[in-house]
């Protein structure tokens, strides 16, 4: 009978990109995918760590699969991501049915252990791939997409940010950009495959070329692979405000496919704090490439990440940290309350910050927000945007999807025979989080 696998995801759009090179390693092994937990034979949980709600909730779907491998002792059980990585087999030691203990650099080594027929119940080894892979970033892995109208492109992998909170330098390693030929093809294929809309991945895109031999950067690289055919939306995640050039600022304004909007994290308002995380930028800085992104590219949708109650946050820098929301105006925003995260930097600075008033402090800055958004939204009412159609809505089966090229999302009455195309949509109505619109 076919084996069948099933990966849980936790985390960042790179996780779920790694999820789909794994998914693709295991059909080209034969193995099929499955839903859910119960019948597969195969399990990956692919874990986040960058704050501690994403730890905790990776080690109670954990603790649940004891009960699955009691009742399958054949089920094998591998834990990869970023947890995989900073944990390492101290993981057997609390969870000794895991078979199998993988880092987000050595994805490939899923090929051997899946192929391995020792693995047998009664042969059980347990094993790990955990070593820094210095040629991980020059391999092609098969990849088993989960849509057919956007697809994700991995450009480069790690980060030497070091960040006092982060733990991805930890976790991901060393950055190393992809060459550019390798990205160039995969476009090629993704194109000829029908595919319309491509994100590329890193964690700091804006340095991609960094340690290459060949002169590319990042701006290159979107001249380069805006020239295929077919492709029709280019999108980017994430880029740091420090490396953000006027080169790049210039190349989104010039390149049609490079869609308008760019996500760029801000952190905090205040530079005390900005220092102390090891940003590199002031708010100034920041605000001045924030109006140099508004005087060059028209309507740009701009989205960021805040962190509240960082050690040594106080009521004063909180307050810059909503004044910097309603100067800038954003979007939208993904705002998290610091977490103390192992290894990092910022474990060991003084001066806390209690629970409550972490929460305090983000239920404001989400309270700001919303009104921004909400305000931002209702101001497209009547506009007249193209829509890149994804498939029929997740509230909504009767209606489908869409984003516009500034990346909202847009439900509408439409023909199921325009998902994978560009359609033209009149703005009728904001909510919080969407918009509807018709067919013009
Ligand atoms: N490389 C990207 C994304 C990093 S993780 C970047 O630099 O923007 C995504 C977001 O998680 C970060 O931007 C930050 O806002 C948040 N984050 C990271 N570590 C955190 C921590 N320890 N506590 C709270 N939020 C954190
Ligand atoms: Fe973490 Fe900073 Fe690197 Fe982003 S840039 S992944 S926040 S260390
Ligand atoms: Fe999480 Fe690792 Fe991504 S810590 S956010 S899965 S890089």
């Amino acid at each position: 009978m076919t084996k069948k696998f099933h990966i849980h995801t936790f985390g960042c759009q790179m996780n779920v990109h790694d999820s789909e090179k794994m998914a693709g390693i295991f059909s080209g092994k034969g193995l099929e995918e499955t839903g859910g937990t119960d019948n597969a034979d195969v399990i990956v949980l692919n874990t986040c760590s960058i704050r501690e709600k994403a730890e905790q909730k990776f080690y109670s779907e954990l603790g649940r699969l004891k009960k699955a491998k009691q009742e399958n002792p054949n089920l094998k059980i591998a834990v990869a991501g970023c947890i995989a990585q900073q944990q390492g087999n101290t993981i057997f030691k609390r969870f000794p049915y895991v078979d199998f203990i993988l880092g987000p650099d050595n994805i490939d080594s899923l090929e051997s252990w899946i192929g391995d027929r020792k693995q047998s119940a009664e042969h059980r080894t347990q094993t790990t791939a955990l070593k820094y892979n210095p040629g991980y970033h020059t391999k092609t892995l098969p990849i088993k997409r989960e849509g057919r109208v956007r697809a994700w492109v991995s450009i480069m992998y790690g980060c030497d940010n070091f960040c006092a909170y982060c733990v991805v330098p930890y976790t991901r390693g060393r950055e190393r950009s992809r060459p550019r030929a390798d990205i160039y093809n995969e476009f090629e294929l993704l194109a000829e495959q029908g595919f319309k809309e491509i994100t590329l991945l890193g964690q700091n895109v804006n340095s991609y070329g960094k340690n290459l031999a060949e002169d590319s950067d990042f701006p290159g690289l979107l001249e380069k692979i805006h020239k295929i055919d077919g492709i029709q939306r280019i999108r980017f995640v994430t880029s740091h405000p420090r490396d953000l050039s006027g080169k790049l600022i210039n190349a989104m304004r010039d390149l049609p496919k490079v869609c308008e909007h760019l996500h760029l994290p801000v952190q905090s308002g205040s530079d005390k704090i900005l220092h102390l995380m090891n940003r590199g930028y002031t708010f100034e800085d920041y605000k001045k490439k924030m109006d140099s992104l508004r005087n060059n590219i028209n309507n740009i949708a701009i989205t960021t990440d805040i962190i509240v109650g960082f050690p040594g946050e106080s009521d004063k820098d909180f307050e810059l940290t909503l004044n910097a929301l309603l100067e800038i105006e954003y979007d939208g925003i993904f705002a998290f309350k610091y977490s103390k995260r192992p290894g990092t930097k910022a474990l060991n600075l003084p001066d806390h910050i209690d629970e409550a008033v972490k929460s305090e402090r983000l239920s404001k800055v989400l309270q700001l927000q919303e009104a921004i958004t909400f305000q931002k939204n209702k101001a497209l009412i009547g506009k007249t945007m193209e829509i890149l159609v994804e498939g029929a809505s997740a509230n909504d089966p009767e209606k489908l999807t869409g984003r516009t090229k500034t990346n909202k999302i847009v439900n509408f009455c439409g023909d199921e025979k325009d998902i994978g195309d560009l359609v033209k949509v009149e703005i009728l109505e904001a909510r919080q989080h969407s918009l509807y619109g018709e067919t013009t």
